[in-house]
């Protein structure tokens, strides 16, 4: 079985007016693992989503552009509300982040009355301003076990609840909401990829299934799976997370090999190109941008989730 390693799609055009631009407009293109491989070639940054928001607010450009999906720019502008951060494919949604509405947090609030809210940053802003606490796929365990209530309800995703809820001794109250291209893993992906590679380790986002978790050698967000190549001595890899992860994982560990288990594909997150990043260069018009008392309550939570991991 060959390695998935998808060759960047060149655009000269595109890539000579990102360079005079990012001058002009004093930015920085920020991008997610999961960018299609030549968007991750021309940003200055690639992490994960909480090395994202912490990028964002640390830089001291004025512009931000953030190649990823809108839940991460929203995340940067609650962080850095005095710069223009850009989103180049303002249509980039997230189907995890939209499936749990503030309504839906309201009514299991009333049904746990004792309970405090952890919310998946993978979520809208209005849900985040509800939270006590925001968490990552990286820091989830540590911040609900922080939150100062026994009982937790937590979403969107319904996975990374479970995660949780395997590593804690919190009475957990989890929305059903899931990532559609993870939540389609299976144990059966595993073993086919295994069969095929049986030298690999393999490693799966908490976002897949636990069937998923418990075929696995380790369950991490994608930050945690470039610290556990860096550690491990295996020199082939099968990745349960969006494709996007082995191009990342291929440019910063060139003597080893990565796959996927499956076929995790996230058509939002291909929406970026290099055409669109200087196109919103250029025109300074897909900016994030939310009301200041929506923003400082999911603030609130942010910070807190920063206080704790
Ligand atoms: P990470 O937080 O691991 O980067 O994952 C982001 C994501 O969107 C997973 O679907």
């Amino acid at each position: 079985m060959e390695p998935d390693t998808a060759p960047p799609r060149v655009d000269p055009a595109a890539i000579e007016r990102i360079a005079s631009l990012r001058r002009e407009r004093d930015a920085v293109i920020l991008a997610h693992s999961y960018q299609p491989p030549e968007i991750q070639d021309l940003a200055d940054f690639v992490g994960d989503s909480l090395e994202l928001s912490r990028a964002a607010a640390a830089t001291p450009h004025r512009t931000v552009v953030l190649c990823g999906v809108r839940f991460m720019a929203e995340t940067a502008y609650i962080l850095a509300p005095e710069k223009t951060i850009l989103m180049p494919a303002p249509d980039a949604g997230c189907p995890l982040a939209g499936c749990m509405t503030p309504e839906d947090l309201v009514a299991m609030q009333e049904s746990f009355p004792g309970a405090l809210p952890v919310v998946y940053v993978n979520s809208g802003v209005e849900l985040k301003a509800l939270a006590y606490s925001c968490c990552t796929s990286a820091n989830a365990a540590a911040v609900v076990e922080a939150v100062p209530a026994d009982e937790i309800i937590f979403g969107p995703d319904r996975n990374l609840g479970l995660f949780v809820e395997r590593r804690t001794r919190k009475r957990m109250r989890i929305f059903p909401g899931s990532c559609p291209p993870h939540a389609r893993l299976t144990a059966g992906d595993i073993a086919l990829a295994r069969a095929s590679w049986p030298d690999a380790e393999v490693l799966v986002h908490p976002e897949t299934p636990p069937e998923c978790w418990d075929a696995a050698d380790h369950v991490l967000g994608t930050g945690g799976m470039i610290a556990r190549v860096a550690a491990s001595g295996a020199s082939r890899f099968i990745v349960g997370t969006e494709e996007g992860m082995c191009y990342r994982l291929g440019r910063l560990f060139p003597g080893r090999e990565f796959r996927t288990a499956g076929s995790i594909h996230c058509p939002n997150m291909k929406k970026t190109t290099p055409g669109l990043v200087a196109s919103a260069l250029e025109s300074m018009e897909t900016a994030v941008r939310f009301d200041e008392s929506l923003r400082a309550a999911a603030h609130a939570s942010v910070m807190r989730m920063a206080s704790i991991g």
